[in-house]
């Protein structure tokens, strides 16, 4: 991807992984465009970094999804980069049927945010000269995470939807990317902003912004590497096991 000279939508970027890299590729002369649903988040983005602009957004609410989108094309004039990085982490008790709620918000955030965000902007994103879409997996979504199973099936839905959208656009110009970050500090889980298991949020920026002008399909940080390939390595059991243990 051209990290410069971008019109960037990033549906999700109040905090953690997706402010941090709004922020980077702000720097890096993009026009970048923050979504939230937390309106005083947004409004002190656009205090603190003048050029940043800011759009409220719901990717749970399909009616929400078409109202903003529209709002981004009006008042920008288009955009050739949609990263749909909203998401929600839960821990979910599956012998409690009361599991069930909280797996259907993360259905319509995780799953169908992304899916109305790509129905959204598909149209006009094909119609631009140079464009990327970057969805937002994990490493859960190839070696799940046992005390997070919906969260973890959201990934993999997400890693599969990918897939499929690349080979449907191939030949339009349109990159299809997709960023599984590995454990990363971030308020994404109670106690995980500065939780020993997790990387630090600036090093995987940095490792992010390193790996973007070449990436061609899955954008890989180091430390993902063991949860991406734990199949083909033959020590997924292992490390689902090692992961329904992990503190949180
Ligand atoms: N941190 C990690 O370890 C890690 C690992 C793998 C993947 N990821 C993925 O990275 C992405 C960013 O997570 P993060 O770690 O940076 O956590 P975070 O700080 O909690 O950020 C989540 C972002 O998603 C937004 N969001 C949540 N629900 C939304 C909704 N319904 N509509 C619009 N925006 C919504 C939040 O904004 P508002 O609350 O303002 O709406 C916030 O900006 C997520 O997709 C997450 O699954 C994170």
């Amino acid at each position: 991807m051209r990290i410069h000279d971008n019109t960037i939508f990033i549906p999700g970027a109040t905090s953690g992984i997706g402010l941090a890299l709004a922020v980077r590729l702000h720097s890096e002369g993009n026009h970048v465009i923050v979504g939230g649903r937390r309106t005083e988040l947004l409004a002190q983005i656009a205090r603190q970094y003048p050029g940043i602009d800011t759009v409220r957004i719901d990717v749970a609410d399909a009616a929400d999804v078409d109202r903003a989108a529209a709002e981004v094309l009006e008042r920008f004039g288009g955009v050739n980069v949609l990263i749909t990085m909203a998401g929600l982490m839960r821990a979910e008790n599956l012998r409690d049927r009361g599991f069930l709620p909280t797996a259907v918000t993360e259905v319509h955030t995780n799953i169908l945010g992304p899916l109305r965000l790509v129905s959204a902007f598909v149209e006009h994103i094909v119609a631009q000269p140079q464009a990327t879409i970057i969805t937002v997996s994990s490493g859960l979504a190839f070696t799940p995470m046992a005390t997070t199973p919906t969260y973890s099936a959201s990934k993999a839905a997400i890693h599969s939807f990918t897939d499929s959208l690349r080979l449907q656009l191939a030949g339009t110009g349109v990159e299809v990317l997709e960023l599984a970050p590995p454990a990363v500090q971030t308020d994404l889980m109670p106690g995980q902003a500065d939780a020993e298991w997790a990387m630090p949020l600036d090093g995987f920026v940095d490792e992010v912004m390193s790996l973007l002008p070449s990436a061609t399909r899955e954008i890989l940080v180091e430390n993902v590497k063991p949860l991406r390939f734990a199949e083909s390595a033959g020590n997924r059991d292992d490390l689902m096991a090692a992961l329904a243990h992990q503190a949180h």
